[in-house]
């Protein structure tokens, strides 16, 4: 099939890399200039595995092409997929949809009658009504748009897009159904469930999702703060309550919380927007979620102030910047804020991440970053575990402690084998447990 991909950031690169890969001819829409020479010249604009190989691989077989904007090619496509960005706005917890608009608006006059527009950005629920009212009214024709949403995680996203665990379609008839079934026609042969529903659900699904994943990772950490007070261990109760099948174990590790340009932004969104419905109270709880995540970036600091004092010059080391690991995203990154509120204590803070440097140097100037895990270690009162990187993961404690002038180090994810650096020196602190106390 003749596509277009409108919008090429995490979820739009990767989702046309992954249709042309899947064998669709594809015409990929960026605005922004630097990526878009970026995607043109065979480099992808962000970290995410397997994606520069990938996108080496289209471009040779030569089915996919990267445009500033629209020309007469895309009066071609069957198929348009609408991936901008929809941020939270500032000022307010509602998503921004001005971008979906703009693109809906730019896209209609090479939009021909029979062509589907598949919105994959995350929404807020009445979305796709708004915009397909805006594509009658600049095409004069009923549009064809289905909602398609999105569930890639970064760090597996090319993975995640050609073997999804579901696709989800909201549609309004039957030409725009058959239309999305063929463009997926080779993942769904493999066996991928596919759910046709209509489009308020679509849109629901991927919000809903987000929020219990949001709400299992913040019970955990709330699990942590009564752990923390009480002796007990929320790693063990973890594992504990995750052998329920009706409960899982995926999800469920405590830590300084979630971020990441989905998940903080999808929570908000859906309060603002259930709260425009009149059902604000419905979804209340959420405010207690994003309130808990945020508390652990703050426990983080004042643990390194229990065991330090005052925190005026001394030297912290920020293990990790991405909001997770196999990302470079900085986006609402719990790593980053927990930087800073050490930062804003008076601590002597260096941040280290094994990939995102250039993006926290050119996002978050005021933060000294180190690309040498041993020189941004040296002579540091306390490290810091962020993000739990591999590297970090697999690091010699001892070799660490050889350079470091206090051995001590804060785990934020949960991720260090205790005893290995306790054997090496270390007095380790991890999150919701009290290790010294179980070893
Ligand atoms: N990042 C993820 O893992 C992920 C996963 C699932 C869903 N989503 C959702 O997908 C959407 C996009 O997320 P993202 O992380 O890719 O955001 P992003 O900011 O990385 O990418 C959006 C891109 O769209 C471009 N753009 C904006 N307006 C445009 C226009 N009119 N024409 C062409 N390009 C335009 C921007 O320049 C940018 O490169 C959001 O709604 C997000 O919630 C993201």
């Amino acid at each position: 099939m003749k596509i277009t991909v409108i919008g090429l950031g995490y979820l739009g690169a990767t989702h046309a890399i992954a249709m042309a890969e899947l064998g669709h001819d594809v015409i990929g829409i960026e605005a922004n200039p630097q990526r878009l020479s970026d995607l043109q010249n065979g480099k992808v604009p962000f970290y995410e595995p397997g994606l520069p190989e990938a996108l080496v691989s289209v471009l040779a077989k030569g089915n996919i092409v990267f445009k500033a904007d629209h020309d007469s090619e895309s009066l071609e496509a069957d198929l348009h997929f609408l991936c901008v960005g929809t941020p939270q706005l500032p000022g307010s917890y509602a998503a921004n949809t001005e971008y979906l608009h703009s693109a809906v608006q730019a896209l209609a006059p090479y939009l021909r009658e029979d062509a589907v527009v598949a919105g994959k950005s995350t929404v807020p629920v009445g979305t796709s009504a708004e915009l397909a009212l805006a594509l009658q009214a600049a095409t004069g024709n009923r549009p064809h748009l289905v909602w398609n949403p999105e569930f890639l995680r970064e760090g597996t996203a090319l993975e995640d897009s050609l073997r999804p665990d579901r696709i989800v379609i909201g549609v309004n008839d039957e030409h725009s159904e058959t239309v999305m079934r063929k463009v997926y026609e080779s993942i769904t042969d493999l066996g991928t469930p596919f759910i046709v529903t209509d489009i308020p659900t679509a849109e629901l699904v991927k919000v809903a999702a987000n929020s219990f994943l949001a709400t299992k990772i913040s019970f955990i950490n709330a699990m942590a703060e009564i752990a923390e007070v009480s002796g007990a261990d929320a790693v063990q109760l973890a594992q504990a309550i995750g052998y329920d099948e009706r409960i899982g174990n995926k999800f469920l590790r405590n830590g300084i919380g979630f971020g990441g340009g989905c998940l903080p932004k999808d929570i908000r969104a859906f309060m603002a927007r259930a709260d425009e419905l009149g059902v604000g109270s419905a979804v209340d709880f959420l405010a207690d979620i994003d309130a808990i995540n945020l508390r652990r970036r703050s426990r983080v600091v004042d643990l390194v102030t229990q065991e330090l004092g005052d925190l005026t010059g001394k030297k912290v080391t920020v293990l990790g910047a991405a909001f997770k690991p196999d990302s470079d995203d900085l986006r609402d990154s719990p790593a980053i804020a927990v930087a800073q509120l050490l930062q804003a204590a008076g601590a002597n803070v260096v941040v280290h991440d094994p990939i995102s440097l250039d993006q926290v140097n050119l996002n978050y100037p005021a933060l000294a970053t180190e690309q040498d895990l041993m020189v941004a270690a040296t002579d540091a009162d306390a490290l810091v575990l962020a993000t739990e990187w591999r590297e970090y993961r697999e690091a010699d404690p001892a070799v660490l402690a050889a350079v470091v002038a206090n051995a001590l180090i804060i785990d934020g994810r949960n991720a260090l084998a205790v005893e290995r650096w306790q054997n090496a020196g270390w007095r380790l602190i991890a999150l919701g447990r009290n290790v010294e106390a179980s070893i």
